[in-house]
C-alpha cells in the first residue's frame, strides 16, 4: 500500500509517521521547501514527544519520504490524504478551505489509477463531496473516490492517541474505497480498535460535534469552578465526584483559563457557522464559545485584582504559554489575551516556557523571555501558572518565593497544592478551590471589566 500524505504539520507528521510504523510505505508532502529540508536532515519542525524517534526508524527503514513536490508521490499513491490546516476565516469565523482547494489543484494532474482521497483535515460538511465536484471537472476521466477520516489525536499525546485510537472513522460511500481503508487500518483493528464506516456528511460533522462537546465539559467546569469559589466547595472534589459518573466521565473536567489550540476554538466557530447557514442554530455552543472567551479575561482580571487592582510597575512572572503542556503550539492559547493585557496595563511579564519560546518571541512583543522557570520568579511581584507543564509540579515553592519580590501565586492550572504553597510563604490563589484562611480574595471577578487588546 503506498499512501501520499499532503501536509507535514502536527496532523500529517504523526499520521505519517504512525503509517509508516505499520509498514505501509508513506511520501509526505509539504510546500514548505525549508520543512521538507529540517525533516531531510533529520529535524523536527514541530516539538511531539517521540516522533523524532518514530521519524528516523522509519526514514531508515525506507518506508518514510519527504519532499515538496507531489507529482512522483501521488502517481503512485492508493490512498492521498489532505493532511492540510483549515484554520479559521477572518471575518465571518468559517473554515478556511483554500488550502485544502489549492492541495486538491496540485494532486489533480496527478492521480493515476484508482485512487483513495480522503480529508484528515477538519472539514465543514458537504467538503468531500465538494472535492469530488472540484476532482471530477479537473479530471473527468480519472478513476478516484473521496472519503472522510477526520482526526482525533491530542497534540502531546498525538502517537499513542493514533496508534491507540477510541474509534477510526471513516466517511465512505463506495464500495473500492472502503475496501482499501479497510486494508489500511487493518493494523489497528487486529488490535481492537473499532474502525467505523458512516456517510460522509456524518463522519465530517462527528468531528465538529466531538470536539463541541469536549469544549462544553471545558466551559460547563470552569463555571462550575467560579460558584465553587463563590459557595466554599471545591471544583477538583466536585469533578471527581461527577466523573465517577459513566455517563458523565471524567475526563476533561480540569478548570483552568478557558481552553486553546488550533482546533477547539476554530472548530466551535465553524460548527457554529454551519449550524447558523443550515438554520438550526446551536446556542448552547455559541454559549460555551462566549463563556471562553470571557473566562481569559477574567484571568487578566483575576491578576490585576490579586495585585490590588493596578499594574504599572508591576512585574509578573509567567510559568508556560503553550495551550498545553508537551507541544511548543501556542495557536489561540490563552496566553495571547492575557499576557498582551498585562503589558498594556503596565506591568513588565517575565515568562518561561519549556518549549514555546520560540513562537512566543513571535507572537507576544514585549515579554522578557526566561531560560529556566525558576528565573520568572525573579523579582516578581506575582507569579502565574497558564500552562501544567510536568517540570513546574517540582518546583521548589521556598526558593521559588525566596526570588520573588512579592508573594502571590496565581496557579491557573491547580498543580500545586495550596497548602504547601502556603507552607512556603506564598499566598495562594487556584481555580475553583476555598481561599486559605487569611489569603487575599482574588476569586471570580463578576463581570469581567478588561475587553482584549490588539
Ligand atoms: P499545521 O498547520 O501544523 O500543518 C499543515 C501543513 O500543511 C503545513 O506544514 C503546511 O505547509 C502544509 N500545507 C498547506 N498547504 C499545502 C499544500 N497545498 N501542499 C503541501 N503542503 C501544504 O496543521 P495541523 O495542526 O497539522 O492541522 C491540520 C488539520 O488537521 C486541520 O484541519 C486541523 O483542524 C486538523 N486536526 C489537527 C489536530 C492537531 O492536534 N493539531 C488534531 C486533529 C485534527
Ligand atoms: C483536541 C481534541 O482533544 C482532539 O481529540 C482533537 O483531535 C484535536 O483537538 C483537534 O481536533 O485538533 P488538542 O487541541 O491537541 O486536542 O488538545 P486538548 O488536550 O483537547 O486541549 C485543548 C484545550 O482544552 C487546551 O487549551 C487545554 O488546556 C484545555 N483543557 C482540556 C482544559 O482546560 N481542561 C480540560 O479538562 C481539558
Amino acid at each position: 500500500m503506498r499512501i501520499c500524505m499532503i501536509g507535514a504539520g502536527y496532523v500529517g507528521l504523526v499520521s505519517a509517521a504512525c503509517f509508516a510504523e505499520f509498514g505501509w510505505r508513506v511520501d509526505c508532502i509539504d510546500k514548505q521547501p525549508q520543512r521538507v529540508a529540517s525533516l531531510r536532515r533529520g529535524e523536527m519542525p514541530i516539538y511531539e514527544p517521540g516522533l523524532d524517534d518514530l521519524i528516523e526508524r522509519n526514514v531508515r527503514a525506507g518506508r518514510l519520504t519527504f519532499d515538496t513536490d507531489i507529482a512522483a508521490a501521488a502517481a503512485v499513491a492508493d490512498i492521498v490524504f489532505l493532511a492540510v490546516g483549515t484554520p479559521m476565516r477572518r471575518g465571518d469565523g468559517h473554515a478556511d478551505l483554500s488550502y485544502i482547494f489549492d492541495a486538491v489543484d496540485d494532486l489533480a494532474p496527478h492521480i493515476s489509477g484508482f485512487t483513495v482521497i480522503t480529508t484528515k483535515s477538519t472539514v465543514p460538511v458537504g467538503t468531500s463531496r465538494r472535492i469530488e465536484q472540484r476532482l471530477r471537472a479537473l479530471r473527468p476521466d480519472g478513476e478516484f473516490a473521496v472519503c472522510s477520516n477526520p482526526e482525533f489525536l491530542r497534540e502531546g499525546s498525538a502517537i499513542e492517541d493514533f496508534m491507540r485510537p477510541d474509534r477510526v472513522l471513516v466517511g465512505c460511500d463506495d464500495e473500492r474505497a472502503e475496501e482499501v481503508m479497510r486494508r489500511l487500518y487493518k493494523p489497528l483493528s487486529l488490535r481492537d480498535a473499532p474502525v467505523m464506516f458512516t456517510a460522509r456528511e456524518s463522519a465530517e460533522l462527528a468531528k465538529y460535534a466531538a470536539n463541541a462537546f469536549l469544549a462544553l465539559k471545558i466551559s460547563f467546569i470552569n463555571e462550575i469552578s467560579d460558584l465553587c469559589e463563590k459557595v466554599g466547595a471545591d471544583v477538583q472534589e466536585v469533578a471527581s465526584a461527577i466523573g465517577r459518573d459513566r455517563r458523565i466521565g471524567d475526563k476533561f473536567l480540569h478548570p483552568g483559563p478557558g481552553y486553546g489550540g488550533s482546533c477547539f476554538p476554530k472548530d466551535v466557530s465553524a460548527i457554529i457557522r454551519t449550524a447558523r447557514e443550515n438554520r438550526a442554530p446551536l446556542t448552547l455552543i455559541e454559549t460555551v464559545h462566549h463563556v471562553n472567551e470571557e473566562r481569559k479575561l477574567d484571568m487578566a482580571q483575576r491578576i490585576r485584582k490579586a495585585l490590588g487592582g493596578h499594574l504599572e510597575g508591576k512585574t509578573i512572572g509567567v510559568l508556560g504559554i503553550t495551550f498545553k503542556p508537551n507541544t511548543d503550539d501556542i495557536r489561540e492559547a490563552s496566553s495571547l489575551t492575557i499576557l498582551p493585557i498585562l503589558l498594556h496595563d503596565g506591568a513588565r511579564v517575565r515568562a518561561y516556557d519549556p518549549q514555546g519560546r520560540k513562537h512566543g518571541e513571535e507572537a507576544l512583543p514585549g515579554i522578557e523571555w526566561c531560560d529556566q522557570a525558576l528565573a520568572a520568579a525573579d523579582g516578581a511581584d506575582a507569579l502565574v501558572v497558564l500552562t501544567e507543564w510536568n517540570e513546574f509540579r517540582a518546583l521548589d515553592l521556598e526558593e521559588l518565593k525566596s526570588r520573588m519580590r512579592g508573594s502571590i501565586l496565581l496557579d491557573m492550572r491547580n498543580i500545586f497544592r495550596p497548602q504547601d504553597a502556603e507552607a512556603a510563604g506564598l499566598t495562594y490563589h487556584g481555580i475553583g478551590r476555598p481561599q486559605i484562611a487569611g489569603s487575599a480574595d482574588a476569586g471570580h471577578s463578576g463581570e469581567p471589566l478588561i475587553q482584549k487588546v490588539g
